[in-house]
């Protein structure tokens, strides 16, 4: 599958690694440009690209910066994509440690939900709940035990099981929480965030979890 890249971070690089490995052919990028990610593209035989080329024919767009960078992304960044892709957001909001107050997000707007107003493609929320170094380490083989499960939301069955595919691919179970309106239950702060949960228990920590922000992810 044509995979494109928005971001080269934790996140990022960890899946350009993990989905070359599997056999995707990736293109990624950062805000700082292609010669900024001539190692990673050496490392991984990955195609370092400018952001605003890196949908460009792609099935499925991952898009993972920062929060608070949304909005900063061109118009129109995704609309290269092949016919009937598929886009993801990873983020998280951190008002405290990163983001800074976001206010619609502030007025109770779901994140994956304004982040999918702000690209204007509907996306699936995935690969938020994991901490990047978890994500490219601990993947294991189906079946094996111990295996995490990672959730997904989404409001299309197809862009969701195309997210479900490269993540048992690399080594996760997956869970799916239902909408996108039902996402805060992946989101930072409720008891399955970062937890590293097998399937079983993911799903109990996700009928646990409270609709309300923690007090640590909200502004003030
Ligand atoms: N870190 C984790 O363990 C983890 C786990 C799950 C989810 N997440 C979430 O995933 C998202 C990404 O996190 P991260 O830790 O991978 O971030 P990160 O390490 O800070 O990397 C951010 C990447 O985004 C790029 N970027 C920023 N603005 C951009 C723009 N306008 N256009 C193109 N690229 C841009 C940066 O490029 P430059 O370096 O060139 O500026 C950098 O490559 C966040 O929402 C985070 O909360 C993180």
């Amino acid at each position: 599958m044509k995979i494109g890249i928005i971001g080269a971070g934790n996140i990022g690089g960890a899946l350009t690694r993990l989905f070359t490995k599997a056999g995707h052919q990736v293109a990624v990028a950062n805000s700082r440009g292609p010669h900024t990610l001539a190692d990673l593209a050496a490392e991984t035989g990955a195609t370092a690209v400018e952001a605003a080329d890196a949908a460009q024919g792609a099935d499925l767009v991952i898009v993972t910066i920062p929060q608070k960078h949304i909005p900063a992304l061109p118009a129109g960044i995704l609309d290269g994509a092949a016919e009937g892709a598929t886009f993801v957001d990873t983020g998280n909001y951190y008002p405290r440690e990163r983001d800074g107050a976001i206010d619609e997000i502030e007025a109770g707007a779901l994140e994956s939900e304004w982040v999918q107003r702000q690209l204007g493609k509907p996306v699936v929320k995935a690969f938020n709940n994991i901490g990047a170094a978890s994500l490219f380490e601990n993947g294991k083989p189906a079946g094996s035990p111990g295996r995490i499960a990672l959730p997904i939301s989404g409001d299309d069955a197809a862009a969701k099981a195309v997210v479900a595919g490269v993540i048992e691919e690399i080594g996760f179970d997956v869970v799916d929480v239902g909408p996108l309106s039902e996402s805060w239950r992946q989101q930072p702060g409720t008891p399955g965030y970062g937890a590293d949960f097998g399937a079983e228990r993911l799903r109990v920590a996700l009928g646990e979890a409270g609709r309300e922000r923690t007090e640590a992810f909200r502004a003030q």
